[in-house]
């Protein structure tokens, strides 16, 4: 019997993991979960039902009544909440300020974790967000930690905005990835760390083309 690949790519906000870790699947044919949507899907449902970000049971109890799921679409796959699509909603920029608190929620990771791994259970998978390589898939064959520069991080997520037609001065979305990074690499419930056996990969000043071939690379060296 053939063994399912697991793929983990971890790293900091806008360091272009999603981005690659799609294209990477596509390529090998594999299925692509997007944890962080996963994080943005429950706060988004929590602010609709006025449940303060803080309420850790409450948003319990909601996200045990909540289905998130996605369908594959170019060029970003879609969400859906209970059946209803949030693909652009969970991207807000209230959104991305507040996720980080809902993602320090110890019983809402256990819940969404379980999810991960139901998913990544049925297939051969590339799988992002923070915690994948350590807590999610720790036995991923293949793990990433994809990192850039602030300043580029900053920079790519400004000209996204633009393209999105909001104007968000540069200096304040060098701030908000920070404060975001800083959260994330801070909680007590699986932070954001480099994973022991993860390969860590620069991509400052790397196009995305040039990422996807390395990690192409990576992965067809451990998987032979
Ligand atoms: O795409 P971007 O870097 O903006 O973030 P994301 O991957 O959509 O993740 C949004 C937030 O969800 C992160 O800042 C973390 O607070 C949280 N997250 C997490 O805690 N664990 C994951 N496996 C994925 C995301
Ligand atoms: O998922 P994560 O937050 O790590 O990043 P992303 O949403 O995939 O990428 C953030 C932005 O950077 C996107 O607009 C990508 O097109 C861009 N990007 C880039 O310009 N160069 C790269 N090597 C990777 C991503």
């Amino acid at each position: 019997e053939k063994q399912n690949i697991q793929v983990a790519i971890d790293g900091p906000a806008s360091a272009g993991k999603s981005t690659v870790a799609k294209l990477v699947a596509t390529s090998f044919g594999y299925i692509y979960c997007d944890t962080g949507a996963m994080y943005r899907a429950v706060t988004l449902q929590a602010m609709h039902n006025k449940i303060a970000l803080t309420d850790e049971s409450k948003i319990l109890t909601m996200l045990k009544q909540t289905k998130i799921s996605f369908k594959p679409g170019e060029p970003v796959q879609h969400v859906f909440v209970n059946d209803s699509e949030v693909t652009e909603d969970i991207r807000q920029p209230k959104i991305t300020n507040s996720v980080s608190t809902v993602a320090s929620l110890p019983s809402i990771r256990t819940e969404l974790v379980e999810r991960q791994r139901e998913i990544a259970a049925k297939s051969s998978i590339v799988m992002d967000g923070r915690d994948i390589g350590t807590a999610v898939l720790p036995n991923a064959q293949v793990k990433i930690f994809l990192i850039a520069s602030v300043d580029e991080r900053a920079e790519r997520r400004y000209k996204e905005n633009i393209a999105k037609g909001i104007n968000t001065p540069l200096s304040q979305l060098k701030d908000e990835i920070e404060t975001r990074d800083r959260k994330d690499s801070t909680r007590k419930t699986s932070p954001l760390t480099k994973a022991g056996d993860a390969i860590e990969v620069d991509t400052t000043s790397m196009t995305i083309e040039q990422v996807v071939k390395e990690i192409t690379k990576i992965i067809n060296l451990k998987i032979k």
